[in-house]
C-alpha cells in the first residue's frame, strides 16, 4: 500500500460522505495516515469540515450535485457517513470506475433501508431476527400485528436512525399515533414501516467487525470485544467495553456477524447490533461504518473503530486488541441554541481516568448529541460511573 503527500499530485484522495461526530473521528484518522480527505455533508461547518482538507454542503440524495463533487474532487475512496445518499449514483460511478465506494455499493444500499437488510439477515441469511412485517398503511399496520406479531412491538420507518419516528407500543388504541409518527418521522418520507415484536433481551452489544487485509493480502475477518449499551428512545446514552458473554453467546454472536459482513463484502469496519438472552443471539441491524455505541474504542482499544476503519479501508493491518475496559456516557445539548457553551469542562476531567470529546457541531438542540465523556476503569462497573460523572459535570450553556 502506498500513500501519496496530501496536496500534491499523487495525493491518496477520501472523500467522506457524512461529516458529523463519528465522520470527524475517521477524518482525522485518515489525517494522521498522510490522506487528502474532502468532508461532505448538508450543512456548514459540520464537524468533519473543521478537520478536513477541504468542506463542501451539498444534497447528497441529489445525483448531480454528487456527480459534480466527484468530478471536481476525484476522491480514490468514497466513505458514507450517513444513510441519506443518492445510493444509485454511487453504483455509477464505482461501475464507471472512478472511485471505490466504502465497504461496498451493495452494503451501502441494503443499509439505507431497514426493508434491505432484514430480508437480507432473515430470508437469505436465514439469521434469527426478531419477528417482523413491513407496512404501507395504518390497515396493513393492524393487520400485520394481529396477523402474528403481537405486542409489545416497535413502529419504525424503513428508512431512519437514531431512533427517529420509532415507537413501541402495547395496544391495539396507540397504532394510530405509531403510523403517523413512523410515517412522517423518516429521513426520506416512504410511507413504508416496518413493525417487530418485541425481543425480550438480556442485555444488546455491538459487534465490531473489521473486514481487512492480513500479512498475505487476503481479506480476513477480525471482532472487537463485545460493546454492551443503554439506548433510551432508540438513540444510545452509554456505552462500555467489555460487556460480558457466555462463551455460547459470543460464538454465536460472531457467527452472525460474519455471515452479515461477509454477504455486505469489502473492507471497513461494521458495526452489528445484536440481542442476548442467556446463550441465545438474534440480529438488529448493522452499520457498514463505526457506530456511535463504539465511541467507546476511543478510550478501551489501541486502536479505535475510527482508526480500524481507516486502516481497512486502505488497505492495511488492523490491531483490535482492548488495552482497558472503559465506557462512554453522551452529553446532550439541552437548550436549543446556535452558540452553546460547555462550562464545567475541567470538573469533568478531575474525574479519574475521563477525557471528553466535544463534537463542536454549530446548533445545538435539547436532546442532540453534542460530546461523549469517556472513562476507563479497573472494571466495566468503575468505567461506567467515571464516565457517567465526567458527562453530568458537563454543563451546556447558551450565553
Ligand atoms: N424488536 C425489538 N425488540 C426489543 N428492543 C428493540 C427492538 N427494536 C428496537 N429495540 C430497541 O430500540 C433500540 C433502537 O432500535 P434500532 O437500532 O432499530 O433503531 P435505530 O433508529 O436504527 O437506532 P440507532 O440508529 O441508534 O441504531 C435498540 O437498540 C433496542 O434497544
Ligand atoms: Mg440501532
Amino acid at each position: 500500500m502506498q500513500i501519496g503527500t496530501p496536496l500534491s499530485s499523487n495525493s491518496t484522495r477520501v472523500m467522506l460522505l457524512g461529516s458529523g461526530e463519528l465522520g470527524k473521528e475517521v477524518v482525522i484518522a485518515l489525517q494522521r495516515l498522510g490522506v487528502e480527505v474532502i468532508a461532505v455533508d448538508r450543512y456548514k461547518n459540520a464537524p468533519g469540515h473543521q478537520v478536513a482538507h477541504r468542506a463542501h454542503v451539498i444534497d447528497m440524495t441529489n445525483d448531480q450535485a454528487l456527480r459534480d463533487l466527484i468530478a471536481l474532487e476525484k476522491p480514490h475512496l468514497i466513505v458514507p457517513e450517513i444513510e441519506a445518499l443518492n445510493t444509485s449514483t454511487l453504483a455509477d460511478i464505482e461501475a464507471a470506475g472512478i472511485a471505490t465506494v466504502i465497504p461496498t455499493v451493495k452494503a451501502v444500499q441494503l443499509t439505507m433501508n431497514r426493508e434491505g437488510i432484514r430480508r437480507l439477515a432473515a430470508e437469505e441469511l436465514s439469521l434469527p431476527t426478531s419477528p417482523y412485517a413491513f407496512a404501507k398503511s395504518e390497515a396493513e399496520l393492524q393487520a400485520a400485528i394481529d396477523a402474528g406479531i403481537g405486542y409489545p412491538c416497535f413502529i419504525k420507518p424503513t428508512m431512519s436512525s437514531s431512533g427517529k419516528g420509532q415507537s413501541r407500543i402495547t395496544q391495539t388504541s396507540e397504532i394510530k399515533t405509531a403510523w403517523e409518527y413512523a410515517a412522517t418521522g423518516g429521513r426520506v418520507n416512504q410511507g413504508v414501516v416496518i413493525v417487530e415484536g418485541q425481543i425480550d433481551f438480556d442485555y444488546e452489544i455491538t459487534l465490531l467487525t473489521v473486514r481487512a487485509k492480513n500479512a498475505h493480502g487476503e481479506i480476513e475477518t477480525y471482532f472487537c470485544e463485545p460493546i454492551g449499551h443503554l439506548q433510551e428512545k432508540g438513540d444510545y446514552i452509554e456505552s462500555w467495553q467489555p460487556q460480558a458473554m457466555t462463551t455460547a453467546a459470543l460464538q454465536e454472536s460472531k457467527r452472525i456477524a460474519k455471515a452479515v459482513t461477509d454477504s455486505l463484502g469489502g473492507l471497513g469496519l461494521f458495526g452489528v447490533e445484536l440481542f442476548i438472552k442467556q446463550d441465545k443471539v438474534w440480529f438488529s441491524e448493522v452499520s457498514p461504518r463505526p457506530h456511535d455505541t463504539g465511541m467507546v474504542t476511543m478510550a478501551s482499544q489501541r486502536f479505535s473503530e475510527f482508526d480500524l476503519h481507516a486502516r481497512a479501508i486502505l488497505g492495511l493491518p488492523v490491531d483490535v486488541r482492548l488495552r482497558d475496559s472503559a465506557a462512554s456516557a453522551v452529553i446532550y445539548g439541552g437548550h436549543e441554541s446556535l452558540n452553546l457553551a460547555f462550562d464545567d469542562v475541567e470538573k469533568a476531567l478531575a474525574v479519574p481516568n475521563s477525557d471528553i470529546r466535544l463534537f463542536g457541531k454549530p446548533e445545538s438542540f435539547l436532546r442532540r448529541r453534542m460530546g461523549v465523556a469517556l472513562a476507563t476503569g479497573k472494571d466495566v462497573a468503575e468505567a461506567r460511573s467515571r464516565a457517567k460523572l465526567a458527562a453530568s459535570l458537563v454543563k451546556p450553556k447558551v450565553v
